[in-house]
């Protein structure tokens, strides 16, 4: 045997007898392939490196098959322990973990809560479902109040005892009620109420690069006695040097909410351009970006928590996280945070 013929009859005769084996391994003992490897030297001087090349070939070929075959067969794969770092099987690379990521509101939210935490607050969450008094009677929007329409609230078909629907909540605020009956106790031991609420938020809105149906709010809540204003303000504008980490600029306009009397409209310097650039993308070259609402907690409110406005006052905040991050990080557009687009998601 000696012929490249014979080299391709041996093979058919090999891999059809490889199929019934039990040991795998056995067919590199087959005769025919000691012969092939044997014949080797007999070849003519000019073709044999030719010829010992195509039988090694196939005796590589049925070695990678006996290989292959025992892995298959093997409960785990064989694992190099030497090998560099290595996901999922594929080439080794000096790409970023391709682990999960924390969300990069997630990580806000942790940070804005910890700076909170640190003013003597406590976190609480809200809820993804609520019903029509917390959302409005509680914060002073009696029943056809207009304001009501202001907030764009989803509804649901099902009515709760008084056949009122349920409402995803609008806005963090539909935790004031709960947060200040929550802490009632801290007024009689002569300590503040002091929480924020950073949550998920609904509104049924037309959707563009600076609105979201789905977004995130911060609300906040102090109440004690002699609150006034200007700790309000000085409370702000604390959290959001410490959040963008550098001293900024406020302006106080007035503003109108049910839930507060009186009310404001809270803006920053632009923490980007800081008004040194009139094409800035984040505050659009004014210098000025409107960032929350807030104010002094309406008597109503305090009532409908059995707290007596006459002997307490407070004031309530409540800041949109989206655009607080979209500012921090030059983002400009909200949709980015609920795509779920690795190539954006990954950059935190
Ligand atoms: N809930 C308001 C909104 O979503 C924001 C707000 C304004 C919250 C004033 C407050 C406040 O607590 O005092 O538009």
């Amino acid at each position: 045997m000696s012929s490249s013929d014979d080299i391709a009859r041996v093979r058919e005769t090999l891999l059809s007898r490889y199929e019934g084996l039990e040991t795998k391994a056995d067919i590199l003992k087959s005769p025919e392939l000691k012969e092939l490897l044997a014949g080797i030297r007999d070849v003519e001087p000019s073709e044999r490196s030719a010829y010992g090349q195509a039988v090694n070939a196939l005796q590589q070929e049925l070695k990678e098959k006996v290989l292959s075959n025992m892995h298959e067969k093997s409960a785990l794969p064989s694992i190099d322990v030497t090998a560099p770092f290595d996901i999922n099987g594929e080439k080794p690379s000096l790409l970023p973990s391709e682990n999960g990521t924390t969300h990069p509101l997630t990580q806000e939210i942790a940070t804005l809560s910890d700076i909170f935490y640190r003013m003597g607050y406590v976190v609480e969450e809200s809820r993804e479902i609520d019903d029509q008094y917390h959302m409005f009677e509680a914060l002073n929007f009696p029943k056809g109040h207009p304001a009501r329409d202001d907030y764009d609230t989803f509804m649901t078909v099902e009515k709760d005892s008084e056949g009122e629907p349920f409402v995803a909540p609008a806005h963090t605020s539909t935790m004031q009620n709960r947060i200040l009956k929550k802490y009632h106790a801290n007024l009689e031991k002569g300590e503040a109420i002091a929480a924020i609420v950073p949550d998920r938020v609904f509104r049924n809105e037309d959707l563009d690069a600076r609105h979201e149906h789905t977004f995130y709010q911060v609300e906040g809540v102090y109440v004690a006695k002699g609150v006034h204003a200007g700790m309000l303000i000085a409370t702000l504008q604390q959290f959001l040097q410490e959040y963008y980490g550098k001293e900024l600029e406020v302006r106080v306009n007035p503003f109108y909410f049910p839930f507060t009397e009186p009310s404001f409209e809270f803006a920053l310097s632009c923490p980007f351009c800081e008004g040194n650039d009139s094409s800035c993308k984040v505050c659009g070259g004014e210098g000025w970006v409107e960032l929350l609402g807030c104010g002094m907690i309406h008597p109503n409110v305090l009532k409908a928590a059995d707290i007596d406005p006459n002997e307490y006052t407070g004031f309530a905040f409540g800041c949109g996280i989206d655009r607080l991050v979209m500012m921090k990080y030059q983002i400009e557009d909200v949709r980015h945070f609920e795509s779920a687009k690795l190539d954006f998601l990954r950059q935190f």
